[in-house]
């Protein structure tokens, strides 16, 4: 882990220098520079100064009166965005510990603090710092969205990211259905969704959309969807930066769209690599198909619209290049109809998934690996090159 550098605001003046030693203790950050006094405007010579140090984190000591610091640390956290501010303080005030949160506070250290308080929060940052480096690679997006309503979209969306999270991790499920079920398929009582992110986008960064997911024990993380309608319908521009910000964080990204079919699913199709349509093999699911592939390629790329055929038997006289050419798009994926373990999972919310052995199981973990097939094939690349050379 490279050396972190660090600045102390502090008033006291014993205070600043505790903190240099123990900061210097840690032996993974370095103080550049102490400083006595609380920036209090964007202007403030102080923090013009703090800047100048360019620290990876700044110590930010909060005293019983606490405003002057709660505002600097807001100032810091606006003004110098690549910087972490570390809040100081009494842990008998939580008022104080969610103000300096609210503020922008990364981490809040209880004091008197210990040098090993302060390593693994150093120690959290350079991880987290290393899962965005890493992932300057940008996610993939899979989208889910039935023909008709009931054809399985969330069926799909839900076992397709456990497949794609045991083969690859780092992997979010993004509920944009009208009445989001993904939570309930996944028993998960979540405390946030899919609005909360769009109301917090003006400052929402991978550590506070970390924080609006909730985690299944598969390690998916659920960005789930409304339970009530949204009061205000957010806008397409606002989808858009929502999943600039998912594909920058999460290497997969599964939307179950379910039976939404509106602008917004139309962008965040065009966003996807694959948009999977999702069908029964009657008449009518066909048609439907035919009509949502025709909305949703109206603004280009229908190559990446492609059909699933869910509750898949087979039927005399009616081939898959029927349905195919019935649906107007390419036959990508058939899932087998197994109707008892399909509710009884959505009933107790335990996944098909996780019943690994079952035919439906395994039809998702060979889905997900079609579906990554290419990336796979750029690995192995990447890999063959690296023996080469
Ligand atoms: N492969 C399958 N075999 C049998 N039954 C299935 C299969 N997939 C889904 N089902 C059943 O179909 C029903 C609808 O499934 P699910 O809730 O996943 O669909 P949906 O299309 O997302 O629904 P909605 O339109 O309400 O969002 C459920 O009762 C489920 O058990
Ligand atoms: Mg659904």
């Amino acid at each position: 882990m490279p050396e972190l550098s660090v600045a102390v605001v502090a008033g006291d003046v014993e205070q600043r220098s505790v903190m240099q030693v123990m900061v210097d203790g840690t032996g993974v950050a370095r103080t550049r520079q102490t400083f006595a006094t609380y920036p209090v405007a964007t202007t403030d010579p102080v923090l013009r100064k703090i800047h100048a140090t360019n620290p990876d984190v700044v110590i930010v000591d909060i005293p019983s009166d606490s405003l002057a610091a709660l505002r600097a640390i807001e100032l810091i956290h606006q003004e110098m965005p690549g910087s972490a501010v570390f809040a100081l303080g009494s842990m008998s005030q939580p008022q104080i510990i969610v103000s300096a949160m609210r503020s922008g506070a990364r981490e809040f250290i209880e004091r008197p603090t210990t040098t090993t308080d302060l390593l693994e929060a150093f120690v959290r940052l350079s991880a987290a710092q290393r899962k965005v480096q890493r992932e300057e690679v940008r996610g993939r997006v899979f989208t889910v969205v039935n023909a008709k309503g009931g054809s399985g979209a969330t069926t799909i969306a839900v076992n397709l990211s456990l497949a794609l999270q045991s083969a690859h991790s780092n992997v979010a499920l993004v509920d944009i259905a009208p009445l989001g079920h993904a939570a309930l398929h996944l028993n998960l009582k979540p405390a946030f969704t899919v609005a909360n992110a769009i109301q917090n986008l003006h400052r929402l960064d991978s550590s506070l959309l970390e924080s609006l997911t909730t985690r299944h024990g598969s390690g998916v993380q659920l960005l789930a969807g409304t339970t009530i309608p949204m009061v205000v319908e957010p806008t397409t521009a606002e989808f858009a930066r929502l999943f600039d910000m998912l594909v920058s964080h999460f290497r997969y990204v599964v939307v179950d769209a379910s039976s939404r079919v509106d602008p917004t699913t139309r962008l965040v199709s065009n966003l996807s690599q694959t948009v999977l349509i999702t069908a029964h093999s009657d008449v009518a699911s066909l048609w439907s198909a035919a009509k949502i592939q025709q909305y949703l390629g109206e603004t280009g790329g229908r190559e990446r619209l492609q059909l699933v055929l869910n509750r898949f038997h087979k039927t005399p006289g009616f081939t898959e290049a029927d349905a195919a050419s019935a649906a107007g798009m390419k036959l990508l994926w058939k899932i087998p109809n197994q109707y008892f373990a399909a509710s009884s999972a959505i009933d107790r919310g335990i996944p098909l998934m996780q019943q690994r052995n079952s035919d439906i199981a395994r039809s998702f973990i060979a889905l997900a690996s079609r579906l990554t097939e290419s990336d796979i094939e750029v690995k192995r690349a990447a890999w063959s090159m690296f023996k080469i050379g």
